[in-house]
């Protein structure tokens, strides 16, 4: 009898406009893999029955999206150290019995300045605006990658002194009134704010306060160019945009339900970017 093919899911609320079952179905085409990964919309209070059903639905795993990071971390019965560390899940499988949760964003952030600013993590102190869920991942990565000064900036100085304590020596917070001599010095800034989305102001952040060695990049990736990258590559500096953070973060999970670990080509980004692009 052939084996049954492998399933694997997006879930969050909204998740149509999800970009992951592009990406997932474009290497389980690649590959020639008998596999599946759908966009379940799943509202809060049913997250917990969804989980309680993954296995009888014949699900490997699968991702987790807003708003379900958090209830993903509280209730895996395993955790990866990502996971630990950030607080939140975006990653499930199956292993050994037990539903486990990861984390990949971190992973993702690290591998798209690997890929587009090699020796990023030596460049010198990073500033990172913002102290929410994508801010932790980000920190996560620098510590990881041994960025020994990592300077938060929130418009709420309490949030970004938490995520101070949280990860402790090497972390500083700040509020928004010091980011100008915080940049002066600073070899890397990381937006992860929502500014400078579709709709939303660029950030008070002045490319123009970093010295000319620093890298600026951005885990916002619609619009590709956010206005801060874009006030960044005008003043000379070197930029990465998020998306790569994107697709990076899709390639643990595809190997763990899929059993192959993907690779991200320039194929599959312009694929994505593509699919970015707004329709007339
Ligand atoms: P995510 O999980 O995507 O990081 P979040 O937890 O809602 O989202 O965090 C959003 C971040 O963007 C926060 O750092 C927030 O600042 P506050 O902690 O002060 O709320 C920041 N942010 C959102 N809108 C902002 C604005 N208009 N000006 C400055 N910072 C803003």
């Amino acid at each position: 009898m052939a084996e049954a093919a492998s399933k694997a899911f997006v879930t969050g609320h909204p998740i149509k406009h999800s970009r992951s079952p592009k990406i997932h179905g474009h290497w389980l085409a690649e590959h020639g893999i008998d596999g599946s990964y759908e966009a379940i919309d799943v509202a809060p209070a049913d997250f917990a029955a969804f989980l309680a059903t993954l296995r009888k639905n014949g699900y490997r795993g699968g991702n987790v999206t807003i708003p379900h990071k958090e209830a993903a971390f509280a209730q895996a019965g395993r955790r990866d150290d990502a996971a630990e560390q950030i607080g939140a899940v975006n990653t499930l499988w199956f292993e050994d019995g037990d539903l486990w949760g990861g984390n990949t964003d971190a992973h993702g952030f690290a591998a798209n300045l690997d890929d587009h600013a090699p020796g990023w993590a030596a460049n010198g102190p990073a500033v990172v605006l913002g102290a929410g869920g994508a801010s932790r991942a980000v920190i996560h990565a620098l510590k990881q990658r041994g960025v020994s000064d990592i300077r938060i900036v929130n418009r709420t100085l309490a949030r970004a002194q938490e995520l101070r304590d949280r990860f402790g020596a090497g972390v500083t917070a700040h509020g928004l009134e010091a980011i100008g001599e915080l940049l002066s010095d600073a070899g890397l800034l990381v937006n992860t704010t929502a500014l400078g989305m579709h709709g939303n102001e660029g950030l008070s952040a002045d490319p123009g306060r970093l010295p000319s060695h620093a890298i600026v990049t951005d885990i916002v990736y619609v619009p590709l160019e956010t206005p801060l990258l874009a006030a960044a590559r005008s003043r000379g500096l070197a930029t990465v945009d998020g998306l790569g953070m994107l697709l990076h973060q899709a390639v643990p999970g595809f190997k763990r339900w899929f059993g192959v670990r993907p690779q991200v080509t320039a194929e599959l980004r312009a694929l994505i970017v593509a699919d970015l692009a707004p329709t007339p």
